[in-house]
């Protein structure tokens, strides 16, 4: 018999952070300033490096790419998105701050779980946050792919197409182009059908490819590659990182920079008219790839034992990173929908899509886009493929994975078997898997955890002791707001959000409804954390980040949430199976 209470049994966070120091032999997280390590990590990294961490997480194919099929599908009003997104993940933000105040040990989420919510949950949240991270980072070398592909088109260097992409793209171009081929239009003519030109190199792909026993052998190679190349960097170690790091990222943004100055002369104020051609459900469309754009602030508190300083540290870097990017994103998708019409925008290389013979026709510029988006892409990897191994390091010590997830380099000093593991898990599926499919997983799990992270310090009480120095999330109380503020959202759902609703109960068309089921089971969740925000004078800002992440995850679609609950069922099962019955918690009580 399962003991129900046993679950949600807590790591007391004094219990974590003095492990932290028994196993540094005397150096822990309770001595930040000092230049040894915990856990024999070594302590490097200052708030300036900790903010390029950050950057370099979550400036990456969100930008470089997500974000033309969201504008393509919202128009203008794009922007409006991006800033809803961005006040979603800052109120995540002050959550993540606090807990990475006071418990700056490895493992993120998952530790301030498992100090405020129990270990099951914290168990949910780990492997969670493996579909954040690896699932991520499939996505992101899907795409440093595509645009090194594109690089090398423009040096004459031409890779045969079936190395360059997944098997599914190639199968979906050649059944799409196949389709136009056999009404008699000539493979010339197909561009001017209006047959997209990654659908004809997907054809080419899936006709050109050596076949084995009929199958066609189709793999994007240079993904692989770049992600054994982004493990050995993170395998020797942080410091080496660090370096790599902060010069990529000095770049990436002053090439951002770039854009935004001088797309700015390009723009035609026409083209901001009609400003929301498809009202709300095409802005929403966008949801996936701009909230993927902003995935990564969250990164920077795996690296918390390799802080100088984390609980001053931390909470600045995360900061200062979304502000930054918040603004640089804003700024360059205003550009991009003034130079060229939104419709346009469906393409993989927006940015330097913009500043070619279509758009403001600058080529040096559109080449100069191509390399950083190589670059920019390499450092999102880099945190990654950093964080991953980190997190399951920390689950390992609490006894839930094996330890050999927790064994260090005897040189390098970085969790070496969790390292070369994430390179596996995430360099063999990009082989083969579909960027959106990926995109929309990754954002779908990522947004459970910032959801889990204010439930987290919602939990905790408003009223305890606050000790000087630490950050603590700002309190405002929600006793009469909040629930203010959900009737009012609810009432505008009502009236924006319910077409799917209202096909149902006209056409009887259950596809529309479907969609909109985790929508009701939304509004029903907020009325209940309304009560309780009532009952309980809650804070407001954990609460409007469960409250706008949980918004934003019922606008990704049933198949992701299908898929997500098979992840989380998988999940569970070697939580029930394994960890439970090996966790450390068993021999502490
Ligand atoms: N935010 C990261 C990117 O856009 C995941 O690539």
């Amino acid at each position: 018999m399962i003991n129900l209470k046993s679950l949600f049994r807590t790591k007391p966070i004094g219990h974590i952070l003095s492990e932290a120091s028994l196993n540094s032999e005397g150096h822990g997280a309770q001595n930040p300033s000092s230049n040894d390590s915990v856990h024999g990590m070594k302590r490097t990294l200052g708030v300036f490096d900790l903010t390029a961490l950050g950057i370099a997480a979550v400036i990456g194919a969100g930008i470089f790419s997500t974000i033309g099929t969201a504008a393509a599908a919202g128009g203008p009003a794009v922007i409006f998105l991006f800033i809803f997104t961005a006040i979603a993940c800052a109120f995540s933000a002050f959550c993540y701050a606090e807990f990475a105040s006071s418990i700056p040990v490895s493992g993120s989420a998952y530790t301030y779980a498992y100090a405020s919510l129990g270990e099951l949950l914290a168990w949910i949240i780990g492997w969670d946050l493996l579909m954040e991270y690896a699932i991520g980072n499939i996505a992101v070398a899907i795409s440093w792919s595509d645009y090194f592909t594109a690089l090398l088109e423009g040096y004459g260097i031409h890779l045969p197409t079936w190395i360059t992409m997944d098997m599914l793209t190639a199968s979906r171009g050649f059944d799409s182009v196949k389709a136009v081929l056999d009404t008699g239009v000539p493979m010339a003519d197909l561009a001017a059908k209006g047959i997209s030109s990654g659908a004809i190199e997907a054809y080419q792909a899936w006709m050109t490819a050596p076949q084995f026993m009929g199958v066609h052998m189709i793999a994007d190679i240079p993904a692989m590659l770049i992600t054994v190349l982004v493990t050995w960097v993170v395998y020797i170690g942080i410091q080496e990182s660090k370096r790599v790091n902060n010069i990529m990222v000095m770049l990436k943004v002053a090439v951002l920079l770039l854009v935004i100055g001088l797309g700015a002369f390009y723009v035609k104020p026409e083209n901001y008219d009609p400003f929301n051609p498809n009202g709300v459900t095409g802005v929403l469309k966008g949801v996936s790839g701009i909230f993927f754009a902003y995935i990564g602030f969250d990164a920077i508190s795996t690296t918390a034992e390799e802080c100088k300083n984390p609980q001053r540290d931390l909470p600045r870097a995360m900061m200062y990173a979304l502000s930054i990017c918040t603004v640089l994103y804003i700024a360059v998708a205003l550009v991009l929908v003034g130079i060229v019409k939104f419709d346009k925008l469906a393409v993989g290389d927006p940015l330097a899509y913009v500043f070619g013979p279509e758009g403001a026709n600058v080529h040096w510029l559109s080449g100069v886009i191509a390399v950083s988006a190589v670059i920019a892409l390499f450092t999102v990897l880099l945190v990654y493929q950093l964080g991953q191994p980190r997190i399951w390091m920390a689950m390992s010590r609490d006894g839930l994975l094996p330890k050999i997830f927790s064994k260090l380099h005897p040189k390098y000093k970085t969790p070496s078997f969790s390292t070369i593991l994430t390179g596996f898990v995430v360099g063999v599926p990009c082989l083969f898997m579909n960027l959106t499919e990926v995109t929309d997983l990754c954002s779908i799990g990522t947004l459970f955890a910032f959801i889990l992270v204010c439930a987290g310090v919602l939990s905790m009480d408003p009223n305890r002791p606050k000790v000087p120095g630490r950050f603590y999330t700002p309190y405002l109380n929600g006793k009469i707001i909040f629930p203010t503020l959900v009737l009012i959202s609810g009432l505008l759902c009502l009236k924006f959000n319910t077409d799917g609703v209202k096909q149902f109960f006209v056409y009887g068309d259950w596809d529309s409804f479907k969609g909109k089921i985790p929508l009701m089971g939304f509004l029903v969740m907020m009325v209940y954390l309304s009560w309780l925000s009532f009952k309980k004078s809650l804070s407001m800002i954990p609460l409007l980040g469960v409250a706008s992440c949980g918004y934003l995850m019922t606008e990704l679609g049933w198949t992701n949430w299908l898929r997500f609950g098979i992840w989380l069922v998988v999940g569970l099962s070697i939580y029930f199976l394994y960890s439970r019955k090996n966790s450390k918690l068993n021999t502490a009580s």
